[in-house]
């Protein structure tokens, strides 16, 4: 059988449909998870205290953090794990609080910027981007300083990233380091030069 060059496009416009369109049961059970959504409970290490949570398990860890426990000072940018503003520390390791669900961190140590330090005792990665201007409107500041602190440990703990330098390295060589590793964090303000030397100042304090 032949097919005609109409017939061909017509035919895979309507594969094409058939493909994009979601099955009408899913839709209807997507309706129904709306009104009646699964719940479960979780508990998290924030900051040092366990928090019990009742959760639709579709909530983000950064949703938990900012609407259920009022953290809010972590936060949301893109909420699709481009920009960073989002970064916390999960057990000793930096995440994108927006790519991962709450349900997924029972008995994690979770640790965001207000368990870092507080205006009152700051750590030394906030007091070090006080004292260089690592910031404009700050918005992304939360999540730049969260993966600050990470990215000292990481370098500390040996983890490699895609430049080969490391911290016994001629301070430009430093600074390539840090620009790699905090590469995830976007600054819309452009305060770049400004973090980078307040995590260059930091990370020279011995451990
Ligand atoms: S809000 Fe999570 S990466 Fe942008
Ligand atoms: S200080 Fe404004 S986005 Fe970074």
């Amino acid at each position: 059988m032949t097919i005609s060059r109409r017939g061909f496009l017509i035919l895979g416009a309507v594969t094409a449909t058939a493909f994009a369109m979601p099955p009408f049961i899913s839709l209807k059970a997507y309706a129904a998870n709306l009104e009646h959504p699964a719940m479960s409970k979780v508990t998290i290490n924030v900051n040092g205290k366990p928090r019990a949570l009742d959760v639709d398990t579709r909530t983000t860890l950064l949703d938990a953090l900012r609407e259920h426990l009022h953290l809010s000072g972590t936060k949301k940018g893109c909420d699709h794990g481009q920009c960073g503003a989002c970064t916390v520390i999960a057990d000793g390791r930096r995440v994108n609080s927006c790519l991962t669900l709450a349900v997924m961190h029972e008995g994690s140590e979770i640790t965001t910027i207000e368990g870092l330090g507080m205006p009152d005792n700051l750590h030394p990665m906030q007091a070090a981007f006080i004292k260089h201007d690592g910031y404009q409107c700050g918005y992304c500041t939360p999540g730049q300083i969260c993966s600050a602190v990470s990215v000292i440990k990481e370098i500390r703990d040996g983890i490699p990233s895609h430049v080969s330098e490391s911290l016994t390295e001629a301070p430009q060589l430093i600074a390539r380091e840090f620009q790699e590793r905090m590469s995830g964090n976007i600054c819309r303000c452009g305060a770049y030069s400004n973090i980078i030397e307040a995590i260059t100042e930091v990370a020279e304090v011995p451990a």
